[in-house]
């Protein structure tokens, strides 16, 4: 299998090219966020219990988006692969992965790091806000908040993967489609 965790900060582009690249290799694109806004819209429990974390900034619990993943990896054994984008968002999340992964004879193949300034993610986001209505993007001061959890909880992951040699990083500045080629090329050499 194919299993790539798309990885950087909010607004760093990880939706966008997770969708790209599940197309160019045939993989199941997993988003985390995308899952738990569905939920919410359908105002499930697990919804009722995630928008008011998600609209502050903050992350939905670690037992509500495992499950998820697990519901996802488990129900997807013919896949080709996964690209996981969102999750893992912490260490116990990455271990998780390894262990749901390992139980499928499976595991995570890269982690592709999107690299991006500070200032184009709240401009990018802000910009989003206001296209769209998302409620986390609403104000530079959540995204910032985003952003700020993203640095202390979410970035340590990256130690995670280095240490099995699996952690690559690429400029996530660019337009969309020069970023889309650079990832295809990183995951070709690596296929
Ligand atoms: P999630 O939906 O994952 O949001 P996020 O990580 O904050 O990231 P975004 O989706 O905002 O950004 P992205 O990197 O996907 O960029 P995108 O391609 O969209 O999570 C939302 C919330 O759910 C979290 O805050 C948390 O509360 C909860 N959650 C999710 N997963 C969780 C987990 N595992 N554990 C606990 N809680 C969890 O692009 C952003 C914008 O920029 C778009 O408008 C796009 O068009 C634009 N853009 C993209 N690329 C470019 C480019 N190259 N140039 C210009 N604009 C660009
Ligand atoms: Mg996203």
């Amino acid at each position: 299998m194919l299993n790539l965790v798309l990885f950087g900060p909010p607004g760093a582009g990880k939706g966008t090219q997770a969708k790209l690249l599940a197309q160019k290799f045939n993989l199941k694109h997993v988003s985390t966020g995308e899952l738990l806004r569905k939920e919410i819209a359908a105002n499930t429990e697990i919804g009722i219990i995630a928008a008011q974390l998600i609209d502050k900034g903050e992350f939905a619990p670690d037992y509500i988006v495992i499950e998820m993943i697990k519901q996802v990896v488990t129900s997807n054994r013919s896949t080709v692969g996964f690209v996981f984008d969102g999750f893992p968002r912490n260490v116990d999340q990455a271990k998780k992965l390894d262990e749901l992964l390992t139980e499928n004879d499976s595991k995570v193949s890269v982690m592709l790091g999107l690299v991006v300034e500070k200032s184009q993610l709240v401009e990018r986001l802000l910009k989003r806000g206001i296209e769209s209505g998302r409620c986390d993007d609403m104000t530079a001061e959540t995204i910032e908040h985003r952003i700020d959890i993203y640095d202390h909880v979410t970035a340590p992951i990256i130690n995670y993967y280095e240490k099995q040699g699996k952690y690559h990083p690429i400029s996530g500045m660019g337009t969309i489609e020069e970023i889309g080629e650079d990832l295809i090329e990183m995951v070709k050499k690596i296929k």
